[in-house]
């Protein structure tokens, strides 16, 4: 702190919402900065269970400005739906603020997220279906609709209208039908008053807060092999989930930034489709899905398992600057008796040490693993570190080795307690 950021250094769902929740007691402002509700943050607090889809996780804080910053995509109907959960639950959402230049996403990116992924047949990303990934192509397009938008009907008219000129056509090419411009203005519409008084200019109160001295958190979504640049392209989402991205997407300089955290789980996990060179399709992979149900918060769907991909791990601290690492679900881990990670890659006769440049390599790409001793004791009542067994110090200690990054956080189950912080972080060789 002052200025931190949160990001996922996998495929997303590393348990970012939980180190969020914890770095954001911390904070005076917690901001998201991409992505929509294609995101699915899970926080347990004091045994009761939140998910959040697009609200930032420090709404949970009464004192704290929770913000949607420029780079987020918003679903009308999934933000106020979330607004009124909280509510039933006795919690109000008067301190969130949303950038008037975050993107909407409109009826018809919904209908054309599912089209094209019928479009694509078995070459389709296994999208999450939201309309994320059009609503961002219209806004490069230059062609969607701000929040701000909201707050001059006739320009909303016109630019619904000038989108559905072209998404009627497609809409018909599908076989879907079309929208009436009119009518989904009104649906957007009747949002206004509910948006008015959240709807602020969220760069300047971002950086008026660390002017102030105030501690700021920008809270990723998805991870880095997610990222529209450096993921695993196409398989990928249509933002920026790398550390860079909160620059963008919340207005905000890189020289104010002082600690990028990256969180990433014990193993690896993946939904959707797309190469994944450590997946485990035996009894290990079978056991890591059912000990870390692994289900999508999203879409319900069953994640694919596999071990820790070290190689991936440290690109992701190279294309964040990662400073501190976060290892989430260790827990997950025990009764195995042989733990493999992933410290090369082989595709064909060529080896890798780095992520590959190439898509086809990675495509291509075997993993070279070396084998660590498991443990058998139950490590959710550990508390500090020397608490550990000494054979789950080693395995943390060698992921902070290869990857050159201290480790800060160790979580050791779901609870928000049940989570080491190191006093010293490890990693760099030295350990606490
Ligand atoms: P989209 O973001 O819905 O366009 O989906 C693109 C890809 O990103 C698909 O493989 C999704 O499964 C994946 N994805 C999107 N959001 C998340 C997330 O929060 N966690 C994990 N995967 C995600």
């Amino acid at each position: 702190m002052p200025a931190t950021i949160v990001i996922g250094a996998q495929w997303g769902d590393e348990g970012k919402g939980k180190i969020t929740d914890l770095l954001a007691e911390r904070a005076d402002v917690v901001c998201r900065f991409q992505g929509g509700n294609n995101a699915g943050h899970t926080i347990v607090r004091d045994g009761e269970e939140f998910k959040f889809h697009l609200i930032p996780s420090g709404i949970l804080y009464e004192a704290k400005t929770c913000v949607i910053g420029n780079g987020v995509v918003i679903d009308p109907h999934i933000l106020f739906g979330e607004i009124d959960a909280l509510r039933a639950r006795g919690i109000g959402a008067d301190n969130l603020r949303v950038s008037a230049n975050a993107h909407l996403i409109m009826p018809y990116h919904l209908l054309l997220d599912g089209a094209a992924e019928r479009q694509l047949g078995k070459f389709k990303i296994g999208t999450t279906g939201r309309g994320i990934g059009p609503c961002y192509i219209d806004k490069v397009a230059r062609v969607g609709v701000r929040v701000q938008d909201l707050l001059d009907e006739k320009i909303l008219r016109r630019k619904v209208r000038v989108a559905l000129d072209e998404k009627n056509q497609l809409l018909q090419l599908y076989d879907i039908g079309t929208l009436d411009p009119d009518q989904v203005t009104d649906e957007v519409l009747a949002y206004r008053e509910r948006f008015e008084p959240h709807i602020c200019d969220a760069s300047l109160l971002v950086n008026k807060a660390l002017d102030d001295g105030r501690e700021v958190l920008f809270e990723g979504a998805q991870g880095t092999l997610l990222d529209i640049d450096f993921g695993t392209y196409p398989f990928v989402t249509s933002s920026n989930p790398i550390a860079g991205g909160a620059c963008v997407g919340a207005g905000v300089g890189p020289t104010r930034i002082d600690n990028v955290v990256g969180v990433a789980k014990a193993y690896t996990t993946r939904v959707g489709e797309g190469p994944f060179p450590t997946e485990l399709f035996d009894d290990a992979g079978a056991a890591l899905c059912e000990v870390g149900q692994e289900f999508g918060t999203t879409t319900g769907r069953q994640r694919r398992c596999g071990w820790l991909d070290l190689v991936a791990l440290r690109y992701a601290v190279r294309v964040s600057g990662i400073t501190h690492l976060a290892i989430t679900k260790l827990d997950v881990l025990t009764g195995l008796p042989v733990l493999k990670v992933c410290t090369r890659y082989k595709a064909g006769r060529k080896m890798h040490d780095e992520f590959p440049l190439l898509q086809t390599d990675f495509h291509h790409a075997k993993p070279v693993l070396e084998e660590l001793p498991g443990w058998t004791d139950d490590l959710r009542h550990c508390e500090e570190w020397a608490d550990l067994p000494e054979t789950a110090r080693d395995y943390v200690q060698f992921i902070a080795d290869f990857t050159k990054t201290r480790v800060k956080f160790i979580a050791v189950g779901p609870g928000r307690e049940e989570t080491i912080v190191l006093p010293r972080s490890i990693g760099r060789g030295g350990a606490v």
